[in-house]
Formats: C-alpha cells, structure tokens, sequence
C-alpha cells in the first residue's frame, strides 16, 4: 500500500479517505487559526497562575496577584461613601451650631447620624425617643437642668454630670430628712407646697408653712420662684416634668434622701465630631427653631 497518496489535480496529498472516487484532501488548520488557539491557552494558563481561578471546594486558587474584583468593588464603595460623609462631616466640624441649623440640606444627615449616636449611645438611659424615664431627665421637654442652649448640652455631654471626669458637673440635691436637716413634718409641709407648684390639690396650711420652709432652705438652689437654676442643675419644680416622679412619695423622698444623677461623661468615648452631631440632635429635640 502507498504511504502517501496525491490528489492528481492539485498535487496535494489526500487523508485516504474516498468516497465515490471523490478523495478528501489533507488541508491543515491555517497557521493563524492555529496560532490564535495557542495564543488562547497561553493566556488561560497565565491568567491561572495570575488571578482566582479554579474551585477548590469551600475556596479557590487565589492567583499570585492576590486580585478580586470583589475586594475592588467593596473598596470603591467604602471610598465614595467616606467622600460623601466627610463632606458633610467636615462642614459640621467648622461650622457654629446656628449655621448648622439654619441649613436644612445639612441637617438631614446630620440628624440622621446623630439619632443612630443616640439610640447606640444615650437611649439606655434616656429612651429610644428621649423622653426619659423615673431617674432620668426628658430631653424632649423645654426643662432643662443645665441649660438648652447647644453649648450647655455640648457641655453635658463632654463633662457628664456627677461623673469621673474632673471638670464633671455636680448635681446635689441634699438629704434633707435623713441627715436631719428638716424635721418630717417640715419635709411633708414642703412636698405638699412644691407639688401645689405645678397645680396639685393641697391643705392651704401646710401650703404656707411649706412655703416658709422653702424660702429658708430651697431657694439658694432653686430660685425664688422655684423655677431651678442651671448653674447648680436643679430642676424648674413648677412645670410639669419630674425626673423622679410628682406624686407625694416621689417629692418626700426626693426631698428626705435627696438625688444625685449620673450622667456618664463622653468626651473619652465619643470623637468631638460624634459629641457635636449629638448636641445638635438633642437641641432640637426639644423644639426650638431650627
Ligand atoms: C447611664 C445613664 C445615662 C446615659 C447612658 C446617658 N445619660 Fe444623659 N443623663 C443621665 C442622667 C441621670 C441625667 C440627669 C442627671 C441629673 O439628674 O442631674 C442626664 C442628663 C443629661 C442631659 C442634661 C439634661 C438637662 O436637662 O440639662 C443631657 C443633655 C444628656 N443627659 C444627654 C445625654 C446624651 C446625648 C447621652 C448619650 C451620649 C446620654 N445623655 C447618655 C443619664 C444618662
Ligand atoms: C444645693 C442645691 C439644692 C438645694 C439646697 C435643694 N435642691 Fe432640690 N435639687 C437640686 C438638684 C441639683 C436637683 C436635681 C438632682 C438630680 O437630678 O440629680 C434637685 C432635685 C429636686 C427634686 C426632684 C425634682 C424632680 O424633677 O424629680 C425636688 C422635688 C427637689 N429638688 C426639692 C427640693 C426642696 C423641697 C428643697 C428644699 C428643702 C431643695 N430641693 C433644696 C438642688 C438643690
């Protein structure tokens, strides 16, 4: 048998392959098919040893590059959201508490950010909407201890109130009763005057002498009138709002045993940024113009 067999036509040679006399010819694949095929597994087995490639279970091949379009994408998200909040964050920290309030495209996300501060941070003691509970102030009222300007909630907020920190602000309200100070009636005569302060029902001599017992021993602390002192962060007693409750036992023991709230300090926890957006939170959590 021949080894090679040539179509007579063109002079090349055949596969042997015939069918019907028809002969098939041997045509090799193009070079530059054949190039393009090698070039394509030349460029897969880089990108193997290049990139994250084959599974391998629970994990992959990494590739020596360490690439991953995933880590990319998190990074760029991560860069276009700090662009965003340093831009607004970075007015908040040179701009004064007026100008921050007076920008209401700024104040959304300055809100925002200073509630979520809140509910992370303060809503423990102070409630999740701020409005307190029996031991601790409402932030929502217009009754301040320390003051409702957002340079005294700033303050507070820093310093704390009865806190470790050493400019802390000090809030004694005496014990009255148990260090004997006041005799009991003389306490009860003064709860049924402060409570009659704020409209509650009260035997009109006892009102009186409780009265007298005020002026002697209340008002270096709560004013003349009774409406508090934010220098020495005692409560307004003619509103509406107790911190640790209006009716007859709260007042007697507030009055006998006396209080002293802890507020904890935060300049240590919270960054100045973190303490501003708060101060703005809360400043206007009581309704004053914004
Ligand atoms: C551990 C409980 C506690 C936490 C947490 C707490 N506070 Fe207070 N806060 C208090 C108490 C108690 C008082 C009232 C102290 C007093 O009776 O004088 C107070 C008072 C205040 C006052 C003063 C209110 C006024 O009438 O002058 C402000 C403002 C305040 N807190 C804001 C905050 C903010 C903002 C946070 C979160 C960063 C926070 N607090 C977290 C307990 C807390
Ligand atoms: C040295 C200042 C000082 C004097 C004097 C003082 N108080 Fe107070 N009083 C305070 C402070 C400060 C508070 C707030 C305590 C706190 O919340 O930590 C307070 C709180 C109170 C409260 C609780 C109010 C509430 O919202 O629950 C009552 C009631 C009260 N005082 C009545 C009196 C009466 C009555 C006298 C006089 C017999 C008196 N105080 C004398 C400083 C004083």
């Amino acid at each position: 048998m021949e080894l090679e067999k040539r179509d007579r036509v063109t002079g090349r040679t055949t596969t042997g392959h015939e069918w019907n006399g028809i002969e098939e010819l041997e045509t090799p694949i193009p070079r530059v098919v054949f190039f393009f095929l090698g070039a394509t597994v030349l460029f897969s087995l880089i990108c193997w040893v290049l990139y994250p490639t084959w599974p391998l279970g629970s994990t992959f091949t990494k590739g020596v590059t360490g690439f991953d379009q995933r880590n990319l994408v998190t990074e760029q998200v991560a860069k276009a959201d700090a662009e965003r909040a340093s831009a607004w964050a970075g007015k908040v920290e040179t701009m004064s508490f007026a100008e921050i309030e007076a920008d209401p495209a700024l104040m959304q996300p300055v809100k925002e950010a200073g509630r979520t501060l809140f509910v992370d941070n303060c809503a423990v003691c102070h409630g999740v909407s701020a409005t307190g509970g029996p031991g601790f102030p409402n932030l929502t009222s217009k009754s301040w201890l320390w003051g409702g300007e957002p340079e005294a909630i700033e303050e507070t907020i820093k310093v704390g109130i009865n806190s470790t920190n050493d400019d802390t602000r000090v809030s004694q309200m005496m014990a009255f009763g148990r260090d004997g100070v006041l005799a009991p009636e003389q306490i009860s005569n003064v709860v049924t005057y402060v409570r009659s302060l704020s409209g509650a029902e009260g035997d009109a001599a006892k009102i009186e002498a409780g009265k007298e017992v005020f002026a002697a021993n209340c008002v270096a602390c709560h004013g003349d009138n009774a409406k508090g002192s934010h220098d020495v962060g005692a409560p307004d007693l003619t509103d509406h709002f107790w911190i640790y409750g209006g009716d007859v036992n709260s007042v007697y023991t507030s009055v006998y045993s006396g209080r002293q709230g802890h507020m904890p300090h935060w300049d240590a926890r919270l960054s100045p940024l973190q303490v501003k957006l708060l101060t703005v939170y809360v400043h206007t959590l009581d309704g004053a113009p914004q």
